[in-house]
């Protein structure tokens, strides 16, 4: 998106707005503003009701907005967002705490009789500060220290749902969300369990003080409350102070005053204790009722989550997605900035509102639907992004995943009591004030089990929730196409229409409880929606999967099928295409020269095999493809001549290929001289094998948004160093195939061992994928872009 900007008029109108409406006409995009702009109140009841729905407009035409109700521009759009999130130099979170309604004398007159001073923390301090501390502190979070937790977690779940299991109808917000994490909080911080509706009057109090539009009256009331506030977490860092020992956050944090006292301030441990106990609670209380809502909105999915609890942790990753608890966060400008087309000057205010973000459908394809087999759910924004990504992340990915399962397997039969939704009125928080729910106890299925009790989900914080997106797919036909070569039809056992697909895109087999995944190429296509194709070959090496496939997978079967997903993209704006597969990985390139086809794209199809017996599809191709298809048949002395077929570099031509290495790598050779970029290919086996800690060498990565330093030892991969220092990085195969984990290198030699990445760009030394790529030279440090 585009757009000039128009320069602010000198006199700034009552709004509050830097242009002058009068003298400037409405514009689609920007200042002036537009309508649409004008009327956006994040106060009234219709953004906290579908905070994504009321963007709509903003998503589609106006991405990014001046609003004079809040003096900020809006952002809308994910990757404007995560620009803004990610680019510290330029946009500073110092106003993230600040007042949205400036405080009036009389208020502050308030707030200053409880000495309230809340100051500087992780979420709103500044760079190189902000870094240093977060160093400091992060330890207590990652998912190695946040592990023994995960028992006093269940612990207090089940206990909570003991007490109202037989009752047959609960407020889960009453009863249950609000209580448990408060609890856990104060046992992460390491605060004795102080009076629980009293903190949480001062939480409600907090978020209305500072993303709220309270009026005059209530604001003083609120004061109030924010100065009792202020004054109990003192108190509360007093006793601490006076022992320090003993697990908790903030005693830690203590501890660490005493070795860095010019890092951790005192100033500074006060604030963090009060914004501590809201943040570590109320999001996910908030965060915990909007997903239970949301599930039992969408029945298909809260039953498959009850008969497969295994799909819990993606399920947590959409329903934050789809409806997180922090819809908005703010920053502003520190330098003269574009963002989404549009020059705006430094000081600049911006919200950000990331569950409009979340609905981007350049992100998420379908993203008005919940789909808890979405693969790339855990990219949403709801946790923020980058140096100051929310630290706790993973605590309320625990407890998330732990109400989910001991709510969905102690009561499946529960279903939402009609009734209307109301939320706090502010900019930032969302979650229901009470969500009813009712079932029939005569049904509670520990009544007919009682082992169902004993029953716990692995939880999985830390690691890509992608393994667990799996759904089930029955199959609906086998049928041998050559010789070795399976073809298996899959349907979605639950009858919906299969995921859309592209041309090249693959799908990962669970076979069965091998343990082993297996990706395969679609064949077939892509318009029909009530089933999935596969080519299977028999592979005489096989690690498994084939051979499981082959001996397993019969019509009627029930499999576990992850997917689609595609890192083998064909251009649909190509002007000339030669295609080529050899033996099976004809699969995903009969697919492109059927959509070639379609598309009127000049193609050639060349098809290499050892014998007719073994190629899977020739005269369905045939029949397609008459002339512009060429066999290449081995034992018929037509075994291909790669430089002959490909001929003379084109500008016009892309490649595409799939088959053996050996074929690849005569390919490779062979387009040597031709434009870059011009091969792609998709490879059966990654080359670079297991990680042989002998053979390695340690390194260092620096994270350039952060300045985290981290060491990746010989035997860990770079995967593993960034997900034990808490940051995330999507990934799937873990072994250099799929293109998941690539991330933007700024400095280092790498060493490439991914089949994913073409030539030139291995050579421009500028990504890797960190699984399983590492650094070139012994001790030298690898800057990554995150
Ligand atoms: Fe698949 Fe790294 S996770 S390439």
């Amino acid at each position: 998106m585009t757009t000039t900007t128009t320069p602010a008029h000198p006199s700034t109108p009552p709004s509050g707005c830097p242009v002058h409406h009068a003298a400037a006409p409405q514009a689609p995009n920007g200042c002036p503003v537009s309508g649409h702009a004008a009327a956006f109140n994040p106060f009234e009841d219709a953004y906290l009701q579908n905070p994504p729905e009321y963007l709509r407009w903003a998503r589609e035409q106006e991405p990014v907005f001046y609003s004079p109700e809040l003096g900020y521009w809006v952002v809308t759009r994910y990757d404007d967002i995560k620009a803004i999130f990610r680019n510290h130099g330029s946009f500073s979170p110092a106003n993230a705490l600040e007042k949205i309604t400036p405080p009036s004398a009389a208020v502050q007159e308030v707030l200053n009789s409880y000495n309230y001073a809340m100051g500087r923390t992780l979420v709103n301090e500044e760079e190189p500060a902000h870094m240093a501390r977060r160093r400091l502190l992060l330890e207590p979070f990652t998912p190695e220290a946040l592990k023994h937790h995960e028992p006093m977690v269940r612990k207090l779940a089940r206990d909570y749902v003991d007490r109202f299991i037989d009752d047959g109808r609960a407020d889960l917000v009453d009863q249950m969300l609000w209580e448990v994490p408060l609890t856990i909080a104060l046992h992460f911080l390491g605060v004795d369990e102080e009076d629980m509706p009293l903190l949480r009057q001062y939480s409600i109090a907090h978020t209305v003080n500072t993303w709220g539009r309270p009026s005059e009256e209530e604001q003083i009331k609120v004061a109030h409350a924010v100065g009792n506030f202020w004054q109990l977490a003192g108190k509360i860092l007093e006793k601490m102070r006076r022992d320090p020992s003993g697990p908790g956050w903030m005693k830690f944090g203590i501890r660490m005053q005493a070795e860095h006292p010019e890092v951790v301030t005192d100033s500074y441990l006060h604030s963090m204790m009060m914004a501590g106990i809201v943040a570590a609670h109320e999001t996910t209380a908030n965060a915990t009722a909007n997903a239970l809502r949301l599930l039992l909105q969408h029945p298909t999915a809260w039953r498959e989550i009850c008969e497969n609890p295994e799909l819990i942790p993606n399920a947590v990753e959409e329903c934050l997605r789809f409806a997180g608890s922090i819809i908005a966060w703010r920053r502003v400008a520190i330098t003269d900035v574009t963002v989404g087309g549009i020059e705006l000057p430094a000081g600049t205010k911006f919200m950000m509102v990331m569950a409009s973000g979340n609905h981007d459908e350049s992100h998420f394809p379908e993203a008005d639907l919940l789909d808890i087999h979405r693969d790339n759910a855990g990219d949403h924004l709801s946790f923020g992004y980058g140096a100051h990504q929310c630290m706790g992340k993973n605590l309320a990915r625990m407890e998330l995943q732990i109400f989910l399962e001991e709510l969905s397997r102690r009561l499946p039969h529960m279903a939402l009591v009609p009734q209307t939704f109301h939320y706090l009125s502010n900019t930032s928080f969302r979650g229901p004030e009470h969500l009813l729910v009712q079932w029939d106890p005569a049904q509670n299925p520990e009544r007919r089990d009682p082992s169902l009790l004993q029953r716990e989900q692995p939880v999985r914080i830390g690691e890509s929730t992608r393994a667990t997106t799996g759904r089930a797919m029955r199959v609906t036909a086998v049928r041998e196409v050559a010789e070795g070569v399976k073809e298996i039809r899959l349907a979605p056992a639950d009858g919906r229409p299969v995921p859309r697909w592209t041309p090249g895109a693959h799908i990962d087999i669970e076979c069965g409880d091998t343990g082993l995944s297996r990706q395969y190429s679609l064949c077939g296509d892509p318009a029909q929606p009530q089933e999935l194709v596969i080519g299977v070959l028999l592979d005489p090496q096989s690690r498994g999967g084939s051979a499981w496939v082959h001996q397993h997978l019969n019509a009627g079967d029930t499999v576990k099928v992850r997917g689609p997903r595609n890192h083998f993209r064909f251009d649909e704006t190509a002007q000339r295409v030669v295609l080529v597969a050899g033996g099976i990985g004809i699969t995903p390139i009969a697919t492109m020269a059927h959509r070639a086809r379609q598309l009127g794209i000049d193609y050639e199809l060349h098809y290499c095999g050892r014998s007719r017996r073994t190629m899977a599809y020739v005269a369905e191709l045939q029949a397609e493809h008459g002339e512009r298809l060429r066999l290449h048949v081995a034992d018929e002395g037509t075994r291909a001549d790669i430089p002959a077929l490909l001929g003379q570099p084109r500008p016009d031509t892309q490649v595409y290929a799939c088959g053996p290495e050996r074929l690849l790598d005569a390919l490779q050779q062979a387009c040597a001289a031709w434009p870059e970029d011009a091969l792609r290919v998709e490879h059966f086996h990654a080359s670079g094998g297991a990680l042989d800690p002998s053979k390695e060498h340690a390194f260092e990565i620096e994270l350039k948004d952060s300045g985290l330093v981290l060491q990746v030892p010989a035997d860990r991969t770079v995967l593993e160093a960034l997900r034990s220092a808490n940051i995330d990085v999507p990934s799937d195969c873990g072994e250099g195939l799929c293109g998941s984990c690539e991330v933007h290198v700024v400095s280092g030699q790498i060493d490439h061992r991914d089949v994913v990445l073409t030539r030139s760009e291995r050579e421009a030394n500028q990504k890797m994928m960190v699984c399983c790529s590492r650094s070139r030279l012994c001790g030298e440090r690898l800057v990554l872009e995150l």
